[in-house]
């Protein structure tokens, strides 16, 4: 039975944040009640080794949704085999003021100017600690920096989150593309990224040593940014052998949804607007990057046919985010059926 054909009309009726905290309290419940298994899809797919680690199958909620760590078995039990938490800051943030989630119905896209709202690092570990048992899947942990952060200091932030993260994560995704936190974009201007990746690898480096376990590092880019400044990112990104590529992010651009109702709220836009120009970019990545650097596609993915338009542009995983608001745990399942 598809509950989300009867639960979606009542949380349509609610203003967007609302009906995500509803559902995150629901969820919390289901798994609070040893309920999950009515989420279950009830199949699976073939798994899949992405950045030395053993992915059930190549489906992966996007970061963004589950920002405080607290629902990932739930999730996870709707049959994704990859669950991103965050972004994560150091310090717990409240993000920018409401309203800053909206629908755009009718291009099944969303809007969102949340800023980093987040528990703080220390509390997120603990809640994801808490939260991932019994999800048998990979838990990712994206990490930014807070707002009071000046760019100048940006690295700090990182660091903090990534040494603290490291233990708990199997994999750790290098948010430097959300359009929200001022400034944040201008981390991947190849320079800057330069200091930034290379002293995180370093750190990398460190903590596998200490720790005798190596925990692989994804970088998460925009969808706007141009064809030369990707390929100086991927001659960064294979320089420094980093571990993964996540693309995208939301975009800025408001071409495809022009004259739309909120089309001219700040902030960026995710959903089946942003599908192509996320191919784009995975395309193009995939050329200019070294073959050993998987891609991880996210941008629009709401049916098996754009799932396979990102893995046949390059990207071995794919993961989720706004196809799930609109289409609901049947999505996962559609995906999951397809066997990519
Ligand atoms: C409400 C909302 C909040 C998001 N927050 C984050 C975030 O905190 N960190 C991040 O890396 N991406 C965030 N994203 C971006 C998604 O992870 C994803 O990259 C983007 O939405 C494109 O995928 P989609 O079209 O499937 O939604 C957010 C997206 C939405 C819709």
């Amino acid at each position: 039975m598809d509950f989300y054909k009867i639960t979606r009309p009542i949380l349509f009726r609610l203003d967007p944040e609302s009906a995500h905290r509803l559902t995150m309290t629901g969820l919390r419940i289901m798994t609070r009640f040893k309920a999950e298994s009515l989420l279950s899809p009830g199949i699976s797919a073939e798994p899949i080794e992405v950045m030395g680690i053993k992915f059930p199958n190549r489906i992966g909620l996007a970061a963004g949704l589950d920002k405080s760590g607290n629902c990932i078995s739930a999730l996870g039990a709707m049959g994704f085999g990859s669950i991103e938490v965050g972004t994560i800051t150091p310090l717990a943030q409240d993000g920018n003021p409401k309203p800053r989630l909206f629908r755009v119905k009718e291009r099944q896209a969303i809007i969102n100017r949340m800023g980093f709202n987040n528990p703080g690092i220390d509390a997120a570990l603990e809640n994801i600690s808490l939260s991932r048992k019994g999800f048998k899947g990979v838990v990712g942990i994206n990490i930014g920096k807070n707002k009071v952060t000046e760019n100048s200091r940006a690295i700090d932030d990182y660091l903090k989150c990534f040494r603290k993260a490291y233990p708990i994560a199997d994999y750790i995704a290098v948010n430097i593309s959300s359009p929200n936190t001022a400034g944040l974009r201008d981390l991947q201007n190849p320079q800057t990224a330069e200091g930034l990746l290379s002293r995180l690898k370093d750190e990398q480096a460190l903590l596998q040593e200490e720790s005798g376990r190596y925990v692989p590092f994804a970088v998460k880019i925009a969808p706007d940014i141009h064809c030369g400044q990707i390929k100086e990112l991927c001659e960064l990104f294979n320089a420094l052998r980093i571990d993964a590529v996540i693309a995208t992010n939301t975009t800025i651009s408001r071409e495809a949804i022009k004259g739309l109702p909120h089309a001219t709220e700040n902030g960026g836009l995710s959903g089946s607007p942003i599908a192509e120009k996320s191919t784009e970019v995975i395309a193009e990545l995939s050329e200019d990057l070294d073959k050993s650097i998987p891609i991880i596609g996210v941008g629009g993915v709401d049916s098996v046919t754009s799932a396979k338009e990102k893995i046949k542009a390059g990207a071995k995983l794919v993961q989720v985010y706004t196809g799930l608001i609109y289409r609901g745990p049947s999505l996962v399942r559609e995906l999951l059926a397809a066997n990519l």
